[in-house]
């Protein structure tokens, strides 16, 4: 059963018990954040320790990584 859910406005459908890291990996190029010197960063360990995967799920930052979809998330990159 998919999973609907909002990436930077735009609608995703994802399986089922998918991350939003690997839901922004389908969704597109999964950027996650640009850092201070300006570079792309993108989900890294997949394990919830490196950082680089941090995002705005429903107005609060979290891991992309640590965080299965569910329905109606909006998720927001600083793309
Ligand atoms: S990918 Fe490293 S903390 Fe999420």
């Amino acid at each position: 059963m998919p999973v609907n859910l909002h990436i930077n406005g735009r609608p995703v459908s994802v399986p089922a018990g998918c991350s939003v890291a690997a839901a922004l990996a389908i969704a597109g190029n999964g950027i996650t954040r640009i850092s201070v010197g300006g570079e792309a960063r993108a989900p890294l360990c997949g394990m919830g320790i490196c950082q680089e995967c941090r995002v705005s799920i429903n107005g609060v930052r979290r891991l992309a990584c640590q965080t299965t979809c569910s329905a109606d998330m909006r998720v927001e990159t600083s793309q």
